[in-house]
């Protein structure tokens, strides 16, 4: 049995994780700070003996005896990582110092959970993890991503100065239940949006594609990587290379709803990429062929059901 710590563990993914690794008889800490997160998250593993939960801001140092760290804690949608920009890049690189701190400490091994903005608006497509990136550092989404990217730049540091085991996987746009219905992602903004039969909002003309990637398909790469060969410290795109529009999303979002929601345009974003999608060749090879397995309509399914669910609980509560 290992003893993990997750941190942003009562988060989207971090909760998705928590539960498998749970499941899979290792003994879990996950901490958090409920900036993004949400206890009813991870309510259903409170009762385990083998489940810890820690309120505690990953800002400030923390220990425990750990063997494996997952550092997830980080607002991940714009709407909450623009909401204090000084306080993401806080969370990202002071984070990514006490989490590594504490990985140095104990001699666990850590795997950061990085993100393919650290490719900004991409000139290369799809990406492979060594392009650098065309990222504006001034801009509204800089807080986030040149965190993640000093968060790499820590992680690679502390491996070569310190000889910490870490891990560094780019994660592309994920869904799935948990998610929060008012961070603006596109796929749980649709959704909501088809359930409550509003216009469903797209930015700019629609045919800017994404790349969506089941919640499960990641947690599968995470778990592969932090077992990957010592060594390997990546850093390895883990996302779902199909390329969808958004206006292909959004049809399909509003066939299988049943919604008669409308689709309205709206001005795009400032450094908003047009196109992203992963190069997933280096996470076949290195993680006992990884790919992801889960199709967007079986995905959108599990999510829509989701959310039916929480709306139907928020009338009942209004
Ligand atoms: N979901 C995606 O599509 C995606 C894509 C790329 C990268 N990621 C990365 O994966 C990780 C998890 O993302 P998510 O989608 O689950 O987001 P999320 O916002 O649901 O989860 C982040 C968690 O971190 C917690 N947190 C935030 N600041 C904290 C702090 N200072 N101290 C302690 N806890 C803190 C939040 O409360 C939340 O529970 C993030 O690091 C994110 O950058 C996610």
């Amino acid at each position: 049995m290992k003893r993990i710590l997750v941190t942003g563990g009562a988060g989207f993914v971090g909760s998705h994780l928590c539960t498998r690794l749970i499941e899979e008889g290792n003994e879990v800490i996950c901490l958090d700070n409920y900036f993004t997160g949400n206890k009813k998250n991870i309510v259903h593993l409170l009762e385990n003996h083998f489940f810890e939960l820690v309120r505690h801001d990953i800002t400030e140092p923390y220990y425990a005896e750990v063997d494996e760290i997952y550092n997830l804690a980080c607002p991940a949608s714009p709407v909450h990582y623009q909401y204090n920009p000084i306080k993401t890049m806080k969370t990202s690189v002071m984070g990514a110092i006490n989490s590594l701190g504490l990985a140095k400490r104990v001699n666990a091994k850590i795997l950061q959970a990085s993100t393919s903005e650290v490719y900004g608006d991409p000139k290369v497509h799809p990406q492979p993890e060594s392009y650098w990136g065309n990222v504006n550092p001034i801009g509204t989404r800089s807080c986030y991503d040149e965190g993640k990217r000093a968060a790499e730049t820590l992680f690679m540091d502390y491996h070569h100065q310190n000889r910490v085991k870490v891990k560094i996987i780019r994660i592309f746009n994920t869904y799935g239940p948990n998610m929060n219905p008012e961070d603006g992602r596109v796929v749980s903004n649709f959704i909501v949006q088809a359930l409550r039969g509003e216009d469903i909002t797209i930015f700019g003309n629609g045919t800017q594609t994404r790349s969506f990637q089941y919640v499960d398909d990641l947690v599968e790469g995470m778990i592969r990587m932090m077992n990957s060969r010592d060594g390997f410290l990546g850093p390895v795109n883990l996302g779902n290379p199909g390329e969808f529009t958004m206006l292909e999303l959004a049809d399909k979002i509003i066939e299988l709803t049943g919604s008669s929601s409308k689709i309205i345009h709206l001005e795009l974003p400032k450094d908003d990429p047009t196109q992203r999608k992963p190069l997933i060749d280096l996470a076949k090879k290195e993680l006992n062929g990884w790919e992801p397995k889960v199709k967007l309509e079986e995905g959108l399914v599990k999510t829509i059901a989701y959310f039916d669910e929480l709306l139907k609980e928020e009338k009942v509560l209004a």
